[in-house]
């Protein structure tokens, strides 16, 4: 049976969640394995509209397992105001387990994520300051604090000693911030843990056990590929690899039990936070493509900077994703805009066309797009249901994003709704 991945292609919130949630249907296992409630996935079905940030978009299938991986950053807090929600709203969360592996993110974590990002003055990276950096640096630096010690009270109450006596040093005495009440954060996670105890389970082990019984597995990509840590736009970048093969660290399996791997991007470009934007429009469209697509952030409800589609960035991300498809969602956002411009490869100042991503900051600031205008469509292509169905326009614009990214487009988002989507 297929274990498919879902990344995103671009700079995130490219509708992973939406397209998660169309596949969910036909998976018994949907995966987290990377990031943490810096993701926002929205799932609309039926008018309802569903903002998840740590919980798999799964979620919303109650006989769906619904796996958050050893990669994953968690924040107890966060996690359990998204469990009441759900539950508020009548969807059961009893199908779901995390990983004893994965990493508690800290209240210093997330001071620490705003006193540095304060720090970095006009140099900030534009973080969700939801404490993941640092959390990932405690990770990698062998000081962290994971969901086996919060479900552990006496192991808790020592690692919170240990880590957080310095932390509250490098609060007070670099930051010049507050120091936090150790005894206070340990009475305040052992309660999340006694409340969290019963998720824990190997997800490495459920994972296999779901490849070995021949179960359909999805694993839910969060952020996106210029936002990997190493692939990415450095240092405008988050701390994990939301890569295709960063799924297989983060759940711990091995790339054979891998099938499928599908790229999730817009039918044009966003961005949240800060960093380098080849295709931005500082401009009437730009503003007009924020407005009818809703570009607001579903984590920190920042306005989301918007631009036109860069096939450098998507073929960047055919080749260190392998995709093996695409989906493009918002073609609907497109309608209306007059005459279409695609980013088909990047001049330099001296003249030079480059037809990939480049690796530095450096070389990217040198470089400005190359066009190629194609005619655009008017048509409420919202109701659409079968590419045939959609206007010639719409069907030459996919048509050419395909030969450009080298990729097949197999999905086309017409609407927010799972069922406003397009398969070919
Ligand atoms: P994710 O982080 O990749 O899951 O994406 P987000 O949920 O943060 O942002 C995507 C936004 O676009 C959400 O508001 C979705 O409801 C919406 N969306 C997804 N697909 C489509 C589509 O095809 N058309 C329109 N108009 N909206 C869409
Ligand atoms: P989903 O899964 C869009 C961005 C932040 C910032 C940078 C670093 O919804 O697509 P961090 O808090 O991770 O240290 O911030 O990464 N970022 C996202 N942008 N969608 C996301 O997730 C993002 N997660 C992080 O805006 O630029
Ligand atoms: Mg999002």
């Amino acid at each position: 049976m297929p274990a498919n991945i879902v990344v995103g292609t671009q700079w995130g919130d490219e509708g992973k969640g939406k397209i998660i949630d169309i596949l969910a249907s036909r998976a018994e296992v949907v995966v987290r394995s990377q990031g943490g409630n810096n993701a926002g996935h929205t799932v609309v079905n039926n008018g309802e509209t569903y903002k998840l940030h740590l919980i798999p978009s799964g979620i919303l299938y109650p006989d769906t397992l619904c796996l958050i991986g050893a990669g994953v950053v968690l924040d107890p807090k966060d996690f359990i105001s998204e469990l009441d929600s759900l539950k508020e709203r009548g969807i059961s969360t009893a199908n779901l387990k995390i990983d004893p592996r994965a990493h508690i993110v800290m209240p210093w974590h997330i001071a620490l994520d705003g006193l540095s990002e304060q720090f970095r003055g006009n140099s900030d990276i534009g973080t969700t300051k939801r404490g993941i950096g640092p959390t990932y640096m405690d990770k990698y630096e062998r000081c962290g604090i994971r969901m086996y010690d919060l479900v552990h009270p006496e192991i808790l109450a020592e690692k919170i000693k240990a880590t957080g006596n310095l932390k509250n040093k490098i609060i007070t005495a670099v930051y010049g911030g507050e120091a936090f009440d150790l005894d206070a954060v340990t009475a305040e996670y052992t309660e999340y843990g006694k409340r969290l105890a019963g998720y824990m389970d190997d997800v490495s082990v459920l994972t296999y056990d779901a490849y070995k019984n021949n179960k359909t597995i999805m694993f839910e990509g969060a952020q996106a590929t210029l936002l990997d840590i190493d692939f990415g736009t450095y240092p405008y970048v988050t701390s994990s690899h939301p890569l295709s093969a960063g799924v297989c660290v983060g759940t711990g399996v091995g790339p054979r039990v891998i099938s499928n791997i599908i790229g999730v991007a817009k039918a044009y470009t966003t961005r949240v936070g800060k960093g380098p934007f080849p295709t931005e429009l500082d401009d009437e469209i730009g503003e007009k493509i924020r407005n009818v697509g809703g570009e607001f952030g579903t984590t920190t409800g920042r306005p989301r900077r918007t631009g036109w589609f860069d096939a450098v960035i998507v073929r960047h991300s055919v080749r260190v994703n392998g995709l093996d498809a695409l989906a493009i969602n918002k073609l609907d956002t497109l309608s209306g805009l007059g005459t279409l411009k695609i980013c088909v490869a990047y001049k330099k100042a001296d003249g030079t066309i480059i037809e990939h991503f480049p690796a530095a900051l450096e070389e990217l600031a040198d470089c400005t797009p190359v066009y190629e205008e194609i005619e655009g469509f008017n048509e409420d292509i919202s109701n659409c249901k079968s590419f045939s169905a959609l206007p010639e326009a719409c069907i030459k614009y996919i048509e050419r994003l395909e030969e450009l990214c080298g990729c097949p487009i197999k999905m086309i988002g017409v609407g927010p709704d799972r069922t406003q989507i397009v398969e070919r």
